[in-house]
C-alpha cells in the first residue's frame, strides 16, 4: 500500500443533490460550521447571484472568468477531508449537473418535508442510480409545518425506487417541532435553534427511558403519538444494512433543519461513519484502486472561454488514484502525450488557489490548451490506461440552428462542433442529411443562449433558433436495425448524432411507448454512448 493511503482514506467526495429552494445552500453553509474550510469555492452562492442566474450569466462569466456553476469545497471535520460538489440548479441547470455526480462517490439528497420528491431531486438520482452510487436523505425543514413523514417515505420509495430506513424520527413539525427520536440509541435529541452560528455542541439528549426529563420539554400526547409512530417504523420500514446503501439500494433517512441548525452534524456524523473513502474506478484494464496505484485522473468537466482573449478553457479533473504534486509529469492519454499540468488548481469561483499536492477523492482544474475532452484519462507516464467514459445524458430541449449570414458556412460548422465537443450542448442531423440542418439538444435552456452568445462573440457567426417540441430523446441500441424501415408516431423524428448513432426524438412518452410497441425487439436507451 502506498504512504500516502492515509491521506486518501481520510478523504470523502459526495455532491448534494436537491431541487432549487430545498436547502442546499443553507445545509452547505451549516456543514462549513463543523469543518474549518479549506477551500471556499463560491459554492455557497451569494442568494443575489443565485436568484440572476440568467440575466447575470455572461456577465458573471465574463468579471470572475469563470462560471458560479462550477464549484466545489473541501473541509476538514473530526479527521476526515471533505470534499462537496455543488450541482448547479435553477437555470444553470445542464449536462455538467449530471457530470458532477460522475465525480463523486456518493450523494446527498435533500428533499423540503413540506414538498416531498420535486422535478430536479428526480431527475439527478436516475443518474446516482445509474451509477449506483450510495444515497444519503436529509428531509429538511422539520421546523415548518410538514404532513405524514410515512407517506413522504412512500413517496421516495415508489417515485424513486429506493428502500428507505430513517435513521432518525422527528417529533412533531413547525412549532410543534420538538426534535428527532435516535432510533438506536433510543433517545431523543431536543430541538433547539442554533442558526446564530454556534455549534450544536450543546445539544440535550434525554434516554427514553427518563420520563420525567422528557416530559420538561415534550407533552403525553405528543410523545403518545411519536412512541406509536417509532413503533410502526420499527415494523414497517426497511432494516439498516450497510451492504444495501453502499450499493445504492438503499437510502438512510434523517430529518432536521438546516436553517435553524438542527439535526445537522447529526447527520454528518453519521454520514461519516457510513459513506466509503474514495471508490475505485472502473478502466479497460480492471478496477484501479485508489490506494494501490500512482497519480491518475478522468476529466469530467470543461469549462470554455475563461478568457475571450485567450479563448482559455479549464478542463476539471477527479482524482482517482494516489498523489497529484506539483509539476509533476503525467501521461494524457487519449492525447498519447506526456505532460505537465498547466497551473492545477483546487476549483473556485471567486478564488483559485495553486495546488502543491492533492490526493484521490479531490477535484482539481488545469488549464486546458485544448486537448482535453470529457471522459479523458490522465495517468503516470509509465501507466496505460483508460477510465470508463462519461454517458451522454438526455437533453429535453431541442431547436433548429440556422445561420444568418450563410456566407459564413465554415466558422458555423466549426463553432459549433467545438462546442459540442466540449460537452456544451449536443448536435444532431436529419437522418439522410448533412450539417446542412443542424438540431442542438441541450438538457437546460440557459445553454441555448449560452450557445448563441459564444457563436457570436468567438466565432463572430449570428444564429436564429428555432424551437422544436421534441422533449424525450432515445438512442436506437440495436446495432443492424434499418432505421428507414423503422416506424413510429407521426410526430416522431429520426436523426443521427455526431457520430451516426441513430436516434429518435419524440414529444411525449406515448409515442415513445408506440413506436416500441410497432417495432419488435427495438431497444432504446436513454443514455448516449461515448
Ligand atoms: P437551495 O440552495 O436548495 O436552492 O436552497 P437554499 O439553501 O437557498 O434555501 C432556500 C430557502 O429556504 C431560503 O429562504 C432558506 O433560508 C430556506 N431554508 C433552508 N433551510 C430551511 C429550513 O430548515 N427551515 C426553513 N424554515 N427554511 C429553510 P429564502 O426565503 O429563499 O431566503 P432567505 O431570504 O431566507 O435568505
Amino acid at each position: 500500500m502506498s504512504n500516502y493511503a492515509e491521506e486518501i482514506n481520510k478523504r470523502r467526495t459526495f455532491a448534494i443533490i436537491s431541487h432549487p429552494d430545498a436547502g442546499k445552500t443553507t445545509l452547505t453553509e451549516k456543514f462549513l460550521l463543523y469543518g474549518g474550510a479549506i477551500n471556499l469555492a463560491g459554492s455557497v452562492k451569494g442568494k443575489a447571484t443565485a436568484r440572476h442566474a440568467v440575466s447575470d450569466w455572461m456577465e458573471i462569466e465574463k468579471e470572475r472568468g469563470i462560471s458560479v456553476t462550477s464549484s466545489v469545497l473541501q473541509f476538514e471535520y473530526d479527521g476526515f477531508c471533505i470534499n462537496i460538489l455543488d450541482t448547479p440548479g435553477h437555470q444553470d441547470f445542464s449536462e455538467d449537473t449530471y457530470r458532477t455526480l460522475m465525480a463523486a462517490d456518493s450523494a446527498v439528497m435533500v428533499i423540503d418535508a413540506s414538498k416531498g420528491v420535486e422535478a430536479q431531486t428526480r431527475k439527478l438520482f436516475k443518474v446516482c442510480v445509474m451509477r449506483r452510487i450510495p444515497i444519503f436523505t436529509f428531509i429538511n425543514k422539520m421546523d415548518r409545518d410538514a404532513g405524514d413523514m410515512f407517506a413522504l417515505l412512500d413517496e421516495i420509495e415508489r417515485e424513486l425506487g429506493i428502500a428507505t430506513c430513517p435513521v432518525n424520527w422527528p417529533i412533531g413539525s413547525g412549532k410543534n417541532f420538538k426534535g428527532v427520536f435516535d432510533r438506536e440509541e433510543k433517545s431523543v435529541v431536543i430541538y433547539s435553534d442554533t442558526q446564530k452560528g454556534t455549534k450544536e455542541g450543546d445539544t440535550t439528549v434525554i434516554p427514553i427511558a427518563q420520563e420525567d426529563r422528557l416530559a420538561e420539554y415534550i407533552t403525553e400526547d405528543l410523545k403518545g403519538q411519536f412512541l406509536e409512530e417509532v413503533e410502526l417504523l420499527d415494523g414497517a420500514s426497511a432494516e439498516f444494512d450497510l451492504d444495501a446503501v453502499q450499493a445504492g439500494d438503499l437510502t438512510p433517512v434523517f430529518f432536521g433543519s438546516a436553517l435553524t441548525n438542527f439535526g445537522v452534524e447529526i447527520f454528518l456524523q453519521h454520514f461519516l461513519k457510513m459513506t466509503t473513502t474514495p471508490l475505485p474506478r472502473k478502466a479497460d484494464i480492471g478496477l484501479i484502486s485508489p490506494v494501490e496505484n500512482d497519480f491518475s485522473a478522468f476529466v469530467f468537466k470543461i469549462q470554455a472561454n475563461m478568457n475571450k482573449a485567450h479563448r482559455d478553457r479549464i478542463a476539471f479533473m477527479r482524482i482517482c488514484s494516489g498523489k497529484y504534486e506539483a509539476s509533476m509529469e503525467v501521461k494524457h492519454v487519449q492525447g498519447g502525450k506526456t505532460m505537465r499540468l498547466s497551473q492545477p488548481q483546487q476549483i473556485m469561483a471567486s478564488e483559485r488557489k495553486i495546488l502543491e499536492e492533492a490526493y484521490a477523492g479531490d477535484i482539481i482544474g488545469v488549464f486546458d490548451p485544448g486537448i482535453f475532452s470529457i471522459g479523458d484519462t490522465l495517468c503516470m507516464p509509465k501507466d496505460q490506461f483508460q477510465y470508463e467514459g462519461i454517458p451522454t445524458f438526455a437533453p429535453e430541449h431541442f431547436a433548429r440552428v440556422r445561420q444568418i449570414d450563410t456566407m459564413k458556412r465554415k466558422q458555423f460548422v466549426k463553432g459549433i462542433t467545438q462546442i459540442a465537443q466540449e460537452g456544451a450542448i449536443q448536435i444532431f442531423q436529419e437522418f439522410n442529411t448533412g450539417m446542412e440542418e443542424i438540431i442542438v439538444g441541450v438538457v437546460g435552456v440557459l445553454q441555448f443562449e449560452v450557445l448563441k452568445y459564444r457563436l457570436e462573440n468567438e466565432y463572430n457567426v449570428e444564429i436564429k433558433l428555432e424551437n422544436l417540441p421534441y422533449e424525450y430523446i432515445r438512442w436506437v441500441e440495436n446495432k443492424d436495425i434499418d432505421m428507414v424501415k423503422l416506424t413510429g408516431t407521426s410526430d416522431m423524428k429520426k436523426v443521427k448524432d455526431m457520430k451516426g448513432n441513430p436516434l429518435l426524438l419524440f414529444i411525449n412518452q406515448w409515442s415513445i411507448g408506440m413506436t416500441l410497441e410497432r417495432n419488435n425487439g427495438l431497444v432504446l436507451s436513454e443514455f448516449g454512448r461515448e
